[in-house]
């Protein structure tokens, strides 16, 4: 089936099914095209828990489909390819995890929501790069914490605060390969153009960004900015949503120095608009879950959730 003719049938489908898309900004861009809501991990786990649909096919990766499911029981979640997974999931494992955290008893856990339900149950907080650094400064100035499974945004955040959470060692093997060499070399040749960074990416890139933020906070800054052109350091699924908001913009990825793909998630571009429709239509792969991790996992998200729209990050 050709592309179009596809996301017709998919389109379809959805409406037969009372289901509902969800996609990251990381997707396929023609994947977005169909998503009911595009969006950062912070605004697709609200967008899961408020939905009323019967189904929710999750267009990411597993621990935001995992995520969607601990806040929608009820819901059957769909993940397109149950492979996409995260390297940050992958750096933590439960049984290791577990052993860190009781060799620190005095130390609170947040973790970022890159991580597997299992991790999330062990959490006491949870946290995305859209509200990490808020969630960190809601807490009392002397209290321990550790900080996992990501190095790179639990140091950045470090930085930005002053405090010294204890950080596990796991990066994201997208972000923490693009090089600030890389960046400084686009920077000497665009040198009207600012730029903007995930905080996934290494200490030295981020050292060189103008502007470090989340997938959404990075759109909010080129829609505000009067600059005309942006070196991006991100996966660049998102350049689809940046292009869509701004026409008149230019964006230059990091692949334009290098010449490489390396800036696109491996995991992310699993899933394809053809393992979209065969899901839709058998309705599996399905995330399936016991109602105890469920509980358990829930927990630190929804209070990261109420304290998020306490401090008016969402509403
Ligand atoms: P956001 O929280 O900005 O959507 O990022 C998720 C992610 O996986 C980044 O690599
Ligand atoms: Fe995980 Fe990195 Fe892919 Fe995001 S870009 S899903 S953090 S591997």
């Amino acid at each position: 089936m050709d592309k179009l003719k596809l996301q017709q049938e998919i389109l379809k489908l959805k409406k037969e099914k009372n289901a509902v898309i969800l996609g990251h900004y990381y997707q396929r861009h023609e994947i977005q095209e169909i998503s009911d809501f595009v969006g950062d991990s912070l605004a697709l786990a609200q967008k899961a828990q408020q939905t009323q649909a019967d189904i929710i096919v999750f267009c990411g990766v597993h621990f935001m489909a995992e995520t969607a499911k601990i806040l929608n029981p009820q819901c059957k979640v769909l993940l397109p390819d149950m492979e996409a997974s995260c390297s940050l999931a992958e750096s933590c494992k439960a049984e290791d995890f577990a052993k860190f955290k009781a060799e620190h008893p005095d130390h609170m856990v947040i973790s970022y929501v890159n991580c597997s339900a299992e991790i999330k149950a062990l959490s006491d907080l949870i946290c995305t790069s859209g509200n990490a650094e808020k969630m960190v400064r809601s807490l009392p100035k002397d209290q321990k914490i550790i900080f996992a499974p990501d190095k790179n945004l639990g140091g950045y955040i470090n930085q930005q605060t002053g405090r010294n959470m204890l950080l596990w060692n796991g990066v994201c093997s997208v972000h923490d390969a693009m090089q600030a060499e890389s960046v400084m070399q686009l920077k000497a040749e665009y040198p009207d153009a600012p730029v903007i960074a995930h905080p996934e990416c290494n200490p030295a890139l981020l050292k060189v960004a103008d502007f470090v933020g989340s997938t959404k906070a990075m759109l909010t800054y080129i829609q505000q900015s009067s600059a005309q052109r942006f070196i991006v350091a991100t996966e660049t699924g998102i350049l689809y949503e940046m292009k869509r908001e701004n026409p008149d913009k230019e964006f230059i990825t990091l692949r334009d120095n290098k010449h490489c793909a390396c800036d696109d998630c491996a995991y992310m571009k699993l899933n394809t608009l053809d393992k979209l429709y065969r899901c839709l239509k058998d309705e599996q792969p399905e995330i399936i879950m016991t109602d105890e991790l469920i509980e358990a996992a829930k927990r630190p998200i929804v209070r990261m959730l109420d304290l998020s729209r306490q401090l008016g990050i969402i509403k």
